[in-house]
C-alpha cells in the first residue's frame, strides 16, 4: 500500500501566518533550508487511484494541487478521495471536510462516535455538510479492524490513544475512549502495517504493542521539549496540556525519542505533526543531527511510503 504525507506540520503549518519564529522566518524568507510544511494530513491507497484521507487539514486544496494522483480524472467530475477517516476533531484535521462540499455523492466520514458528537455539536461540520454534498457517516468501534469499500485491500484498526480533546469540546479536560486514536494500518495482502498517531501524549500498553507491530511508525513529533511553548513565551502549557509527548525526556519520564528506541530494529521511525517552533524543522540543527544519530526521519510534505 502506499502512505503518502500531505501535510507534516501541526496546528498552523509552517511559516504560521502570525508566528515569527526561527523556522516561520526562515520558511518565508526562504533562507536556511527550513521547507514550509502544511497541516497534519495523509492519503492511503491499495492502488494509487483510490484514497483514504486520514485527516482533512485546512490546507486540503493546496495538499491536492501538489497531488495530481489524487485527481484520476476518471470522469467530469472525479476525486481519489474516496473516504476520510479522522484520528481526533482538532481544527488542524477537520476544517479541510468543508472544501470537500462539492461531492456528488455524500462524504463517507469515518471516525469515533465522540469525534462525531464534536462535529455535530461544538463544530457542527457534518449538519452543515447536509446542506452541501452530506456526510455518510461510519462510527469507528475500537480495536476492531474496519475496511473501506474502495481501497478494500488496506485494512485498519484504531486503538485509543492518551491526548486530548481540542479545546472546543466538552471533553477537553476529561478526554473519553475515542477522542484521539492511533490506527495500525495494515496491507491485506501483504501484511505489511504502518502506525499512524499525529497526536500522542502518553504511550500505553495498547499502543506500545501496535507500536511494535508496525513497519513504518509515523507519529507525533510535535513538540522537541515539553516546555518548548512557554520557553518561546507563547503559551503557558507543556506539550502534555496540548496532548501531545515532546521528543524529549522530562522530569525522568521518557520522551518520544526513548519509545521509538525500543522499536524493533528495522521499523521506519517518522516524526509528523510537527510544529512550526520545533528545532528539528531545520536540516542544519543539533536536534535534527540527534534524530538521524537514532535513525528517526523527519517527516516533510510531499514523502511517500510504500508499505
Ligand atoms: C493540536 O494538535 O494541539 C491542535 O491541533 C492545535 C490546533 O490545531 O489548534
Ligand atoms: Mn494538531
Ligand atoms: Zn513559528
Amino acid at each position: 500500500m502506499k502512505i503518502k504525507i500531505l501535510g507534516s506540520g501541526a496546528g498552523g503549518g509552517l511559516p504560521q501566518w502570525n508566528c515569527n519564529c526561527a523556522n516561520c522566518r526562515r520558511a518565508r524568507d526562504g533562507s536556511g533550508d527550513v521547507l514550509p510544511r502544511t497541516q497534519s494530513s495523509i492519503a492511503v491507497s491499495d492502488d494509487g487511484v483510490d484514497w483514504i484521507l486520514v485527516n482533512a487539514s485546512p490546507d486540503l486544496l493546496a495538499q491536492l494541487r501538489a497531488q495530481p494522483d489524487l485527481q484520476p480524472a476518471r470522469a467530469m467530475r472525479d476525486s481519489g478521495i474516496a473516504a476520510v477517516v479522522l484520528s481526533d476533531a482538532q481544527i488542524d484535521h477537520v476544517t479541510g471536510l468543508l472544501m470537500l462540499r462539492e461531492r456528488t455523492t455524500p462524504l463517507p466520514l469515518y471516525a469515533c462516535a465522540p469525534v462525531l458528537e464534536d462535529l455535530s455539536t461544538g463544530l457542527p461540520l457534518v449538519p452543515l455538510l447536509g446542506h452541501y454534498c452530506g456526510v455518510d457517516a461510519h462510527p469507528i468501534a475500537l480495536g476492531e479492524p474496519f475496511a473501506i469499500p474502495a481501497c478494500d485491500g488496506v485494512r485498519f484498526t484504531a486503538f485509543p490513544v492518551d491526548s486530548k480533546a481540542p479545546p472546543y469540546s466538552p471533553h477537553r479536560a476529561s478526554s473519553v475512549p475515542g477522542d484521539n486514536i492511533a490506527l495500525l494500518i495494515e496491507d491485506v495482502a501483504s501484511g505489511m502495517r504502518a502506525f499512524y498517531a499525529p497526536g500522542l501524549e502518553k504511550i500505553n500498553g495498547d499502543v506500545r504493542a501496535a507500536m511494535h507491530r508496525a513497519d513504518l511508525v509515523l507519529v507525533d513529533g510535535t513538540f522537541w521539549r515539553a516546555t518548548e511553548m512557554i520557553d518561546l513565551g507563547f503559551s503557558t502549557k507543556r506539550a502534555a496540556d496540548m496532548g501531545h509527548l515532546a521528543q524529549c525526556g522530562d522530569h525522568g519520564r521518557p520522551g518520544m525519542i526513548d519509545w521509538l528506541d525500543g522499536l524493533p530494529r528495522g521499523t521506519r521511525k517518522v516524526l509528523t505533526h510537527i510544529n512550526n517552533t520545533n528545532p528539528i524543522l531545520d536540516p542544519h540543527s543539533a536536534e535534527h543531527a540527534l534524530l538521524r544519530e537514532h535513525g528517526i526521519d523527519v517527516a516533510r510534505d510531499g514523502m511517500q511510503f510504500e508499505v
